[in-house]
């Protein structure tokens, strides 16, 4: 089985992140979301990975290269514009060849893995296998209509009053049936060519479409909210491990991640939570569910629930939380305590600030 992952798109929720690099490499514990997905697919045995690329391919190819370092061979598909899922499907044809695939979305995080329903999916080989998710609101969803043996019937896109509570999730096992399901349908109203039509397509021309129930967490990380929610699962995982230096003075409560290079002075670090490579903390105090990026300098604050990205510095504030801070931002006190703020904040960003 090969994998396809789509990693284009505008991201235009997850502004202003998105600006500068492709949204799948927001880190999540630390980790680009993309390599999580890496992982969890070479978890089911896939390693000959396709991955649709919009604009800045170049960023992702830096990170990823041909992928023999997360042990997996990666071939790159440029897409020119986000034209939709299935017209991923369509632009990967000669990757796919005929072969039975895995479709992953790049900004999609399951942390419990799909690897047993990959296997049912290898066994019997319906024309299409989704992984569905119970959701409280799934108006916001596709959702899947499913019968007792877990056939679909039929699929709806935000369905104002739905009739099931499963939630397609961004993983989706197909057999090269799909190929002549894409290429007969239309694009969308809102001028996408959706994966969702070419699969009610094959329920429609009576081919075996099976969903099966996820029940671990899943999110997609699309929105600032969704991308903490995400590192605070991740991080929920964390093994300890300190390899870089904590003075006398600071202290380590529960699972916390020292990465080489990183010093910790005179703070208390509250796990779980990551500070990473090269980056210095004094005089604070970081976590729960925190992850600091490589070089990064935290002094004097109290930051929790919050990602900091690579070199970004947070100095002498009051409590930060839910909050992410770009790479090489800054943020620091005012030199006149009681002054006016100074703001220079990039298009797209939101700041609340206490009054
Ligand atoms: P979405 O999150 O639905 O779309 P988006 O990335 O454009 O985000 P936003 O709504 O915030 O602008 O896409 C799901 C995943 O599929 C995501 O990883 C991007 C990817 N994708 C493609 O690779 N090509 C496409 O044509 C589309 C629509 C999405």
């Amino acid at each position: 089985m090969k994998a396809l992952v789509l990693s284009g798109g505008m991201g235009l929720r997850l502004r202003p992140f998105s600006h500068s690099r492709p949204k799948q490499l927001i880190p999540l514990a630390n980790k680009p979301v993309l390599v999580h997905v890496i992982e969890e697919l070479r978890a089911m045995d896939v390693t000959d990975i396709g991955i649709v690329v919009g604009d800045r391919p170049e960023k992702i190819a830096d990170l990823l290269g041909d992928g023999s370092e997360l042990g997996v061979r990666l071939t790159y598909i440029p897409q020119e514009a986000p034209c939709g899922l299935a017209h991923c499907v369509a632009i990967a044809r000669d990757f796919l060849a005929d072969d039975d695939f895995v479709m992953y979305l790049g900004d999609n995080v399951l942390t419990s893995g799909v690897a047993d329903i990959a296997e049912e999916f290898r066994n019997n080989r319906p024309a299409a296998e989704l992984v569905v998710h119970k959701v409280a609101d799934p108006r916001a969803f596709g959702v899947a209509e499913v019968d007792a043996e877990g056939r679909v019937l039929r699929l709806v896109e935000k369905p104002e009053h739905p009739v099931s509570d499963l939630a397609v999730v961004g993983v989706y096992f197909f057999t090269p049936a799909i190929h002549e399901a894409v290429a007969a349908i239309e694009a969308s109203a809102r001028g996408e060519l959706e994966i969702t039509d070419a699969i009610q397509w094959l329920v429609t021309q009576g081919a075996e479409v099976t969903a099966r129930t996820y029940s671990g967490f899943w999110k997609d990380a699309g929105r600032v909210e969704d991308v903490l929610a995400c590192n605070r699962e991740l991080l929920d995982r964390l093994k300890p491990s300190v390899c870089g230096e904590v003075d006398a003075d600071s202290e380590l409560i529960g699972a916390v991640v020292v990465e080489e290079g990183a010093r910790v002075v005179r703070s208390r670090i509250i796990g779980p939570a990551i500070v990473g490579a090269g980056a210095l903390v004094e005089d604070s105090s970081v976590g729960p569910h925190t992850a600091a990026g490589r070089d990064c300098l935290l002094s004097g604050v109290d930051v929790s629930d919050t990602i900091v990205l690579e070199g970004a510095s947070v100095r002498d504030v009051g409590p930060v939380r839910a909050s992410v801070i770009g790479r090489e931002a800054s943020v620091s006190r005012s030199a006149a305590p009681e002054g006016p703020h100074q703001l220079i904040v990039g298009d797209h960003s939101r700041i609340e600030v206490a009054a």
